[in-house]
């Protein structure tokens, strides 16, 4: 038997998602049509003998998180909870401290996936690489892929025996380059890591005694506390993946995830996909279209776009590579490209809402290529792709380029390249 624990972190945490984190918890924000984790759980949900998944963060348990829950439990058929950390615990506190929920009903082993990573989720082979390479009971799994050489000191990097896959070398975040191979946020461990947790606490104890500093506060890493020691212990294999792997850290990187998962539905949920249809809007490339949306015959929609519950688009719009939330009215004629309209906007007639879809250049520096061109070095919110947030009325006849909109705003003129607080 086994357990998936999703680590989704509080309000605190997901502020270069800002201003679209200020509606509703990162986690539960719409990519392809679905909420971010709902991704993770559709793949938790397709591996044999996985019985509970368990949800760990600090959000408050709100009305968006409990209806999610709610509608994850019907639809899947399998134990789905949220185990709300006291205050932040860091990446592997809450898993210590609830270690006897985790472990409850002995599972052999536990999935543990950060919720900010967009990817196919191959559960199932990395499980079936367990068995064959790790010592399933004493020793755990990464997965892991390439990226270049100059990008890779953002992440976990790893180095690996390319015979037995053993991880003989992880440093976390380095500051020179250590190896392409890194960290996808993406494990497979033995129910050992908690006697690890439980050392760490303890080292951790002694410190602050020595130090006299007293605390009650719980804070441990995941990438500190078991992933180091488990490498230094030789108990940590990686299994390689070269499918779909990207961070979704700043709104344009959720545009870029968006196409990701939209491209993955053609294999995994061909009936998601719209397709232009007598009486419909035409069609381009991947599009998600909520059943509850209305959209004018005359619109043209895609490639790579998702246009959530209740929206309505009307005469002559035109949409691409871009996300529009629930309940937002684009009025005829009017264009939005690369970018994310918050839930509620308005956009008037004729109007043009549009980020900068910049070519990759190959030359560039730590060019991004999980992130395509829709974000810059260090994964920031990039200028080059626009923003509004929920409640944003945009008038008729402007247009909006490579702007990031506040919620509740009017804009009345044209905008290019700034903020809007
Ligand atoms: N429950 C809980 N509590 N979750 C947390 C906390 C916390 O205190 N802090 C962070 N998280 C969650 C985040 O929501 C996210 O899903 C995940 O843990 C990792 O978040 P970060 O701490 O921001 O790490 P990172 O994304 O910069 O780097 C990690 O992930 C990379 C892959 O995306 C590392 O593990 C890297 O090594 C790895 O390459």
């Amino acid at each position: 038997m086994w357990k998936a624990v999703i680590l989704i972190g509080g309000p605190d945490k997901g502020t270069r998602f800002r201003p679209l984190s200020l509606n509703q918890p990162k986690p539960l924000f719409p990519v392809a049509g679905v909420p971010m984790i709902q991704h993770h759980i559709e793949a938790c949900v397709a591996v044999p003998n996985l019985q509970e998944i368990i949800l760990i963060g600090f959000f408050p348990e709100d009305e968006n998180l409990k209806n999610f829950i709610n509608h994850c439990r019907k639809e899947f058929n399998i134990s789905i909870r949220y185990l709300r950390e006291f205050s932040q615990m860091g990446t592997g506190g809450g898993l210590y401290h609830f270690r006897d929920q985790i472990m409850a009903g002995n599972p052999s082993g536990i999935f543990v996936m950060n919720s900010d990573v967009c990817c196919n989720f191959p559960l199932s082979e990395m499980l079936k690489f367990h068995l064959k390479y790790a010592s399933p009971s004493n020793s755990s799994t990464i997965l892991a892929t390439n990226v270049p050489s100059k990008e890779s000191m953002f992440y976990g990097c790893l180095v690996e025996n390319e015979e037995t896959k053993e991880v003989t070398h992880y440093v976390e975040k380095p500051e020179s380059f250590v190896s392409p191979l890194i960290n996808c946020g993406v494990y497979l461990f033995s129910t050992k890591i908690f006697g690890m947790l439980a050392e760490a606490v303890l080292r951790n104890q002694e410190e602050m005694y020595a130090q006299g500093v007293f605390s009650d506060s719980l804070s441990l890493s995941l990438e500190q506390d078991i992933i180091m020691p488990l490498t230094d212990l030789g108990s940590l294999y990686a299994y390689q993946t070269t499918s779909m792997w990207s961070q979704i850290k700043s709104a344009a990187s959720a545009v870029y995830a968006n196409k990701l998962y939209l491209s993955l539905y053609h294999k995994t949920h061909p009936h998601r996909l719209a397709k232009s249809e007598e009486g419909g809007p035409m069609i381009i490339g991947d599009v998600f279209i909520h059943p509850s949306a209305k959209i004018d015959p005359t619109a043209l929609l895609g490639p790579n776009v998702t246009i959530c519950a209740d929206v309505r688009i009307s005469a002559g719009v035109r949409v691409r590579n871009s996300i529009i939330l629930n309940e937002v009215n684009l009025s005829n004629h009017s264009c939005v490209l690369n970018s994310i309209i918050g839930w509620k906007s308005t956009i008037g007639e004729w109007t043009r809402v549009e980020g900068t879809a910049q070519q990759p250049d190959p030359n560039a520096p730590f060019a991004k290529i999980v992130s395509g061109s829709l974000f810059d070095h260090e994964g920031k919110l990039s200028p080059s792709i626009t923003v509004l947030g929920g409640n944003v009325n945009v008038e008729s006849e402007i247009v909006v380029l490579n702007a990031i909109v506040l919620p509740g705003k009017d804009l009345k003129s044209c905008t290019k390249n700034q903020i809007i607080l």
